[in-house]
This record gives C-alpha cells, structure tokens and sequence, in this order.
C-alpha cells in the first residue's frame, strides 16, 4: 500500500501520496491541496519544497554527499574530465571513448564567435561587469541560431546536442572576450587543437608575441574548477533556469537568466566576496580573529561559509581546498590569503556560533585562490563559475523539455491594502 499524509484543516482531513525518491527522500505531493481545501502553502525560500522530480544530481546535505547520476562527486574529480562530466550530467551516462571523442570535437569547433559578432563588445563600457556581458551575449548568440531558438519545443529539441555543445564551448570565448575588451586587448581566436581548459586560457591570456600554454598543474586545477561546478540540483540559477525553461523559452534564453541569478553575492558572487573578505582581513593586519567575532555578531558574514543544503562539510569545499595547496605549492606562491583561510576555517569550525548553526566552508571558500593562482582577475570569478555550471544548467533545461513538467507559476499569501479605491489626482 502507498504511504500518504493526512492534513486535517477545519475539521477536515485531505489524505496526500508520498513520493519517496530513489534515496529514500520522501515528499507529500500536495497538488491538489488548494482543489480541495482553498488552503496553499507558504515556504519563504523554498526550503522545504520540492520543485521538480529530477534524475541529474543528489545532495545529502546531512552528511555532505554529492552525486551526479548517482557517481559520487570524490570520484569524478579523481577520475573524469569537466567535459566528460559535463556529458554525463547531460546524458545520463559517462561517454563512451567514441562519444567523448564527438563530443570534444563538437566543443572544440564550436568556440569561434561569428565575426560580426565582435561588434557588440563595442557597445559595452570597458568597465561592464563580465557577468552582465555574458547573459547577453549569450542571448545574442543565438539571435545567430534561429533554428535552435525558435521556442517550437520539438524543432528546440532537434538541435539540442549542437546547441549543447555551442554552448559549452562558447561561454569560454564571450568570457575571454569580455576579458580583452576589459583590458582593451585584441580578441585572441580559439585553436581548434587545443583541449577546452588549455583553449579558454589561450583565448584569455595569449598575446601577438606569445601564445599561453598552462603549466600541467594549472591546467588541471581549472578543470577541477569547473568539473567541481558542473551540477548542483535545485540552487537558485538552476531554479530560474528551470523555471525561464517551464515557459516554453529555449535554450540560451534560459541560461542567459540563469547567469542573472548566478550573479548575487549570496549565490555565484560568493566567490569574488571570499577573496575580497581575505584581502581585507589581511590588510587590516587581522589574522581573522576579529573577522569571527564580527560574523557572530552581524557586523560581518563570513562569505564562502553556510548553506542552504549543507549542514555538514560541502564535499567540493574539502576537494578545492586542497587543490589551492596543490596549485600554490607548485607555482611556488606562498599566499597569505590560504593562511587566513585556514585559521578562518579552523577557528569557525570549533566556534559554537558555527557549530550550532552547521555552517561549513562551501564551495566558494577555497575557489578563489585557485583563480587568483591561475591569474584570473576577482570580477571573473563567476563568470568561472557560470562556465562549469553550463553543463548543469543544460541538463536541467532538457529535463523541463523532454518532460510533462507545467509552466512554473508559484501562489501567494497577499499582505497589501484591501478594499481601495481610484483618487483623481487633484484629491491626492
Ligand atoms: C553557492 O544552493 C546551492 O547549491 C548553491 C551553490 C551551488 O553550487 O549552486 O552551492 C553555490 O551559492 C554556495 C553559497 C555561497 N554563498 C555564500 O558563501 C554567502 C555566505 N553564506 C550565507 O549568506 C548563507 O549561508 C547562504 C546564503 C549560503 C544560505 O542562507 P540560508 O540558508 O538562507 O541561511 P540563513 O541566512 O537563514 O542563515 C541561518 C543562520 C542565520 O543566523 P540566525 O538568524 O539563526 O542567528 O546562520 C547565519 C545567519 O545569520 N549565517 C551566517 C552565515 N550564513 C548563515 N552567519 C555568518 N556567516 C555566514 N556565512
């Protein structure tokens, strides 16, 4: 017999299914509820309400696991690519040796922006924040692909692997372009030969005399970087991704939304906040002492720290904080802002205030001296961030797609005036 919940209001009891998920999360499927009681109910944040059935990512917050389709996250960063990751969030599967070979080969020729396209960096000030120039331009990428924006679901459809792999791969060359305009830099053109992480950093750091190789060990910790950003079930970006998607819109409007929403501080923008806490933790001649007392008593928020989800160790925290040892160790960087990290870390880790309120490092603590090792300047680092969450955004765009999902279209409890009525303006 299928497990229900009973609601008992005024006097009357509704009985709901429970869905349980496949690792053993457990819903009441409250549909029918306004139908049948006029009742709704209120969730300030979503925190308690599941808004979709999803198969792409699992999150145990309680104990701080990650899955993607079920392969732990541990595994991926040991063991995949980001763009083998960012298959398998998309498709359900690792690829095959002949799949990951197509699918490299449709990203690495995709990255070209159409020549004309150059133009539009022409109408940003050279101080446009990246962010905002990446949804844009994302949505005026595919003012060239009428075929793949034509919002028909089905002809959207057809073309969903191109524009999956567009997609992937142009998100690097808007970033690097935004970059150069911000410098005042020639645009530098993508090489087909080149693998993705080693293409972007090419694209972002090459000059006329010199073309940019990435040391292996910078290569890599920026892979990492983005494999550790792929997915992340139903964060406030993929929401609106979703949520754009639920409409009927396609692919690259719906990731243009979802780069707005990456953007906030409390969200994507964390990033950019860590290093700028350290740097001026650091500056003010703190060891990060202070820093705690002040987050405990709201003069400050201790960025990179808390989530929604976890209330324990976010697992791409442990992997990135090592993998900013790793990189500063073999650049031969000494910087001051690990140390600040670490005794930040340390000390909160033991304070009551964190303690009782699980808060741990997330995945924005450690990923910014990871980027500022590699020499991506601070007002990028989302922009880093929306790159490896492409593939997780793409994923999630297709669910809502090939899905019975209805448009997204939340209620609400209304607190404003009553029974008013028009004044003529000369009775104001
Ligand atoms: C990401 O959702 C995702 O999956 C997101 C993400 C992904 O991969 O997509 O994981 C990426 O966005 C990570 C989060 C990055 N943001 C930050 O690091 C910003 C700092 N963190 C906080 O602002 C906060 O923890 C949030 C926004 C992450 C979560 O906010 P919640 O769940 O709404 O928690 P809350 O604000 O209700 O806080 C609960 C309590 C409050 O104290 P009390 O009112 O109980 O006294 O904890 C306190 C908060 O004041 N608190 C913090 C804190 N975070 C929460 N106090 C000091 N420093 C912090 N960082």
């Amino acid at each position: 017999m299928s497990e229900t919940a009973t609601i008992t209001i005024d006097g009357n009891s509704y009985e709901y299914p429970v869905i349980s998920g496949t690792e053993g999360e457990k819903a009441i499927d409250v549909r029918k509820l306004r139908a049948d009681s006029g009742y709704i109910t209120y969730d300030d944040g979503y925190g308690n309400t599941g808004s979709c059935l999803s198969d792409i990512t699992f999150i145990n917050g309680e104990v701080g696991i990650l899955r993607h389709r079920g392969i732990p996250i541990e595994e991926l960063a040991g063991q995949a690519s980001f763009l083998g990751t960012a298959f398998l969030v998309i498709y359900g599967h690792l690829p095959s040796q002949e799949e990951y070979v197509h699918f490299s080969q449709q990203v690495a020729g995709n990255a070209a922006m159409p020549d004309d396209f150059r133009h539009h960096f022409n109408g940003f000030p050279s101080d446009a924040h990246p962010m905002a120039v990446l949804s844009a331009m994302l949505n005026a990428a595919g003012c060239c692909h009428s075929e793949m924006t034509s919002n028909d679901r089905e002809q959207d459809m057809e073309h969903f692997d191109q524009a999956a792999a567009l997609l992937i791969s142009k998100v690097r060359t808007i970033a690097a372009m935004s970059y150069r305009m911000s410098q005042g830099l020639p645009f530098v053109a993508p090489r087909l030969d080149a693998p993705y992480v080693d293409d972007f950093l090419h694209m972002m750091f090459s000059t006329e005399e010199k073309d940019y190789e990435p040391t292996p060990e910078i290569a890599k910790a920026m892979d990492l970087f983005f494999l550790l950003h792929a997915d992340h079930e139903q964060n406030c970006s993929t929401s609106t991704v979703r949520m754009v998607a639920s409409g009927g819109a396609n692919l690259f409007a719906s990731v243009s939304a979802g780069v707005s929403a990456l953007w906030g501080p409390l969200h994507g923008g964390a990033n950019t906040a860590v290093v700028k806490m350290l740097q001026s933790i650091h500056d003010s001649g703190d060891d990060g002492s202070q820093f705690i007392e002040d987050a405990k008593t709201g003069k400050a928020r201790l960025m990179g720290f808390g989530h929604r989800v976890y209330k324990n160790y976010d697992p791409r925290a442990k992997i990135l904080g090592g993998a900013a040892e790793e990189i500063l160790n073999s650049l031969g960087h000494d910087d001051p802002l690990l140390d600040i990290a670490r005794h930040l870390e340390k000390a909160a880790l033991e304070d009551e205030y964190f303690v009782k309120r699980k808060l741990y490092p997330n995945v924005d603590f450690y990923s910014g001296l990871i980027l500022k090792a590699v020499g991506i300047p601070v007002e990028m680092f989302t922009v880093m961030f929306a790159i490896g969450r492409m593939p997780g955004w793409i994923a999630n765009w297709r669910e809502i797609a090939t899905g019975s999902s209805r448009i997204h279209r939340p209620r609400q409890v209304y607190t404003g005036k009553v029974d008013q009525h028009f004044v003529p303006v000369e009775e104001r």
